[in-house]
């Protein structure tokens, strides 16, 4: 077992790297968990009005999910959904910020990539299904999130990531407490609109 808590705390740290703070920081935009929603995610970064600094903050959070998985599936399978997991731990809670860090999506998507590329195809064009239907990044997450344990048990027989996969989905949606209760009182922004969320 101390290979595998390596593996985890290897991508605990890979995932801590809090990339739409950075990139937002560098680019003179001050903290972006003062701007709109305050989260450190690429939908907040969007709501600056920077476009390129938001596909950046997309790929950096997403990749290095995927980084964690490719890297530690040299040392077997397990070891890779745990670094995955471990990566998810580290964007959520960064020690970093105090350990309040993201909400997940790009990261969680990015363990999807690494670990089951089928499902990583379906959840992302669910998340642009949802987005394009209705607007709501958070809700497009919410079902993208909902639908991936789901498909990936039932579907594709991929027991153990469905298994980290749910407890993922537990923690996004625990993460996005705040837009689930503004999606329910029609007060979540709607993408594209750089207005300040409703606190
Ligand atoms: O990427 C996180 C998204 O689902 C919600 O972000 O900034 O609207 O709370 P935000």
């Amino acid at each position: 077992w101390p290979f595998y808590l390596g593996a985890l705390l290897f991508g605990y740290l890979l995932g801590s790297v809090p990339f739409g703070l950075l990139f937002t920081k560098a680019a003179g935009l001050g903290d972006i968990r003062k701007i709109g929603s305050g989260n450190i995610g690429t939908t907040n970064v969007l709501r600056t009005g920077n476009k390129k600094l938001a596909a950046a903050t997309l790929l950096g959070d997403g990749l290095k999910g995927t980084a964690a998985v490719l890297i530690a599936a040299r040392f077997g399978p397990d070891t890779a959904v745990i670094a995955g997991f471990g990566a998810f731990l580290g964007h959520l809670f960064p020690v970093w910020l105090k350990f309040k860090g993201g909400k997940g999506v790009a990261t969680y998507l990015g363990i999807l990539l690494g670990l089951y590329w089928p499902m990583f195809l379906i959840a992302a064009l669910t998340w642009i299904g949802v987005a394009v239907a209705f607007r709501y990044s958070s809700l497009s997450a919410l079902i993208m999130s909902a639908v991936t344990p789901v498909m990936l048990y039932l579907v594709f027989s991929q027991f153990q990531a469905a298994e980290v996969f749910l407890a993922m989905t537990v923690l996004l949606w625990a993460k996005h407490h705040e837009n689930i209760g503004r999606l329910l009182k029609g007060q979540e922004s709607k993408i594209g609109s750089k207005s300040k969320a409703a606190e």
